[in-house]
């Protein structure tokens, strides 16, 4: 897969994709992201990218401009299956849409900044809009690492092991188990006898129960959808 994200802040989204998993995930030839500055894109010499909103009111907004000839010079150069703007108006990202966005070969992330981008931006060029929740961060480069990281890991062959990723809290509407590694005790505190018993049956079983209770406790929510 590869991943082109538009960004005026490309050294927030440096860091993200060089540890750990996504960078064993490029390493693997598995996923590419390309961080794209728009302000190459900008106005005058000074690359103006943002401007006063019509109608008045604080705050800049994105320029269209400069946003349409940075979008177009890329699908000039592929087709991207969508092209996504990170925005606390879009809809709350889930397991579900990672999962969606995991089997494609190409996406076009869009960071904005400020008061927001010119909605013809919306309108013209993007075809899904995703928070990552109820709250507003300053810019969408923080929003789009954490959706390229859950994307990211759901890639076949990017973990070791493919059923990992299988077990995640959410993937099956159900939150994960409590996990436990050594010692088998400390400080009086003892993992569970079962999971030391060897019986595979018999821990998958409780490990079910667990992610019951522990959903029904925490997120009843989950347990009530289709
Ligand atoms: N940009 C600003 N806030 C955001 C949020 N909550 N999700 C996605 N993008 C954003």
């Amino acid at each position: 897969m590869r991943i082109d994200i538009i960004t005026v802040m490309p050294e927030l989204l440096e860091s993200p994709f060089q540890h750990s998993i996504l960078k064993r995930a490029n390493e693997k030839g598995l996923l590419q992201v390309h961080l794209h500055q728009l302000r190459d894109f900008g106005l005058g010499k000074h690359r103006q990218v943002d401007d006063y909103q019509y109608g008045g009111g604080a705050g800049l907004v994105m320029m269209i401009e400069p946003m349409a000839a940075c979008i177009k010079s890329l699908q000039a150069q592929r087709n991207y299956d969508e092209v996504i703007f990170m925005t606390p108006d879009g809809a709350t990202l889930s397991q579900t849409i990672s999962n969606e966005l995991s089997l494609y070969e190409n996406l076009l992330i869009i960071c904005g900044h400020y008061k927001g981008i010119d909605e013809r931006i919306r309108d013209k060029y993007v075809t899904r809009e995703i928070s990552i929740g109820d709250f507003v961060l300053s810019g969408g480069e923080l929003a789009a690492a954490v959706l390229v990281d859950s994307i990211g890991r759901l890639i076949p062959g990017v973990l070791n092991d493919g059923s990992s990723a299988l077990t995640d809290s959410f993937q099956d509407d159900l939150l994960a188990p409590p996990v436990y590694t050594r010692p088998s005790e400390f400080d009086g505190m003892k993992v569970p006898d079962i999971l030391l018993s060897g019986n595979d049956g018999k821990i998958e079983a409780w490990r079910y129960e667990q992610s019951i209770a522990r959903t029904k406790t925490r997120r009843p929510d989950l347990l009530d959808r289709e």
